[in-house]
């Protein structure tokens, strides 16, 4: 049987899957624990410390067990899956397994490594959080028998180091746009339970309030240091708002399948996700993309258009293919620059810095 390179069917497949790095794949951090040593969270300290309550009250304790009719459901559902389909779900599932259990290790990393004892505090909840979100997704994958060696994960993946700045702004950005990605699929399968193709979407909605909490307390991190917001910082922040929004973008019109089959139409659904993203940075980016400009969405599907012809340049393999793959890579660098110098939009940050998750 020919066994396409990016079709999971096996452990090792997950496995590989799991450690490959790609641009658009997930990664594992590094990153300076004495310069987090030194983070101060004064200014926010009233804040912090009903967040930190929240934590320690930990209304998810016993969210991410299975219920009584969750084997059946799968045994239900799964056998009527497009094989398309299917591969898709796998790869969303490894793809999600390995961007929760990247925040596992680096919040662990940090609380092993780090004296400061907010930071700390606040690493031992969120690392927390992500293992329960991780483990829950691998026992996922253990029902097609693909379960991911988490311990051997940790040990082979490639590690990126990231200055704490960086960690900040991608962290932040990244669990606030897991939120509105898993409330818009809760939400769309509220309305739509015909469209449920797998239980695990029940479990969205208490999961990404995690995500949310994540996210704020990298936001009072950012307040409390006001400094990461202005001046030069405001390109980074800029650049990690294009690289995230547009990673999104790639990856969801990769698996088109996956939305389609909950009822969603994949653009639709980022821009929705990008407008929810938008409105929530309010509260700690002064700049927002303007994700309505007509040049934003022609350039992301220039964007997806180059990867989809870089990677048919890599598997075609030999000189040509190559040549082709290094044109459409540096064809997407160039479409990605012209884009980071799209107008932005300005935003005045409010005085409480705290939101709900209210969508
Ligand atoms: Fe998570
Ligand atoms: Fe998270």
């Amino acid at each position: 049987m020919h066994n396409s390179p990016n079709e999971i069917n096996s452990v090792e497949d997950a496995a590989r899957k799991a450690e490959s790095s790609t641009l658009f794949s997930p990664k594992f951090y590094r990153t300076d624990y004495e310069a987090m040593n030194r983070i101060n969270i004064e200014p926010v300290r009233a804040e912090w410390d009903a967040m930190m309550a929240e934590y320690e009250g930990d209304n998810n304790h016993d969210h991410f067990q299975r219920d009584a009719t969750f084997a059946d459901e799968v045994h239900e559902l799964m056998p009527k899956l497009t094989p398309e389909l299917r591969q898709e779900f796998l790869d969303f599932l490894v793809s999600s397994l390995t961007s929760e259990f990247s925040g596992c290790v680096l919040y662990n990393e940090i609380r092993k490594h780090v004296e400061n004892p907010d930071i700390k505090q606040l690493m031992t909840y969120m690392a927390r959080d992500e293992s329960r979100h991780a483990g829950f997704l691998n026992s996922a994958l253990k029902d097609f028998g693909l379960g991911v060696d988490l311990g051997n994960l940790k040990r082979s993946k490639k590690y990126t180091y990231f200055k704490p700045k960086y960690i900040f702004y991608a962290t932040y950005l990244s669990e606030k746009i897991g939120y509105a990605r898993y409330i818009k699929i809760f939400r769309q399968l509220e309305q739509h339970p015909e469209k449920r193709f797998h239980p695990i979407f029940r479990w969205f909605q208490r999961w990404c309030n995690d995500e949310f909490r994540h996210g704020e307390s990298f936001a009072l991190i950012m307040r409390a240091n006001p400094g990461l917001l202005k001046g030069g910082n405001l390109l980074w922040i800029r650049f990690f708002l294009l690289a995230v929004y547009a990673t999104m973008y790639v990856r969801d019109h990769t698996r088109p399948e996956l939305k389609q089959a909950m009822g969603l139409e994949p653009g639709e659904y980022d821009f929705e996700v990008f407008r929810i993203t938008n409105e929530i940075t309010k509260q700690v980016f002064p700049i927002m993309l303007d994700i309505h400009h007509p040049e934003f969405r022609a350039g992301l599907e220039q964007l997806f258009a180059c990867t989809q012809k870089a990677n048919a340049g890599r598997e075609a393999g030999g000189i040509v293919g190559r040549v082709r793959q290094a044109y459409w890579a540096t064809a997407g660098v160039l479409t990605f620059a012209k884009m980071y110098f799209l107008p932005v939009k300005s935003n005045a940050l409010p005085e409480e810095v705290r939101m709900a998750p209210a969508w």
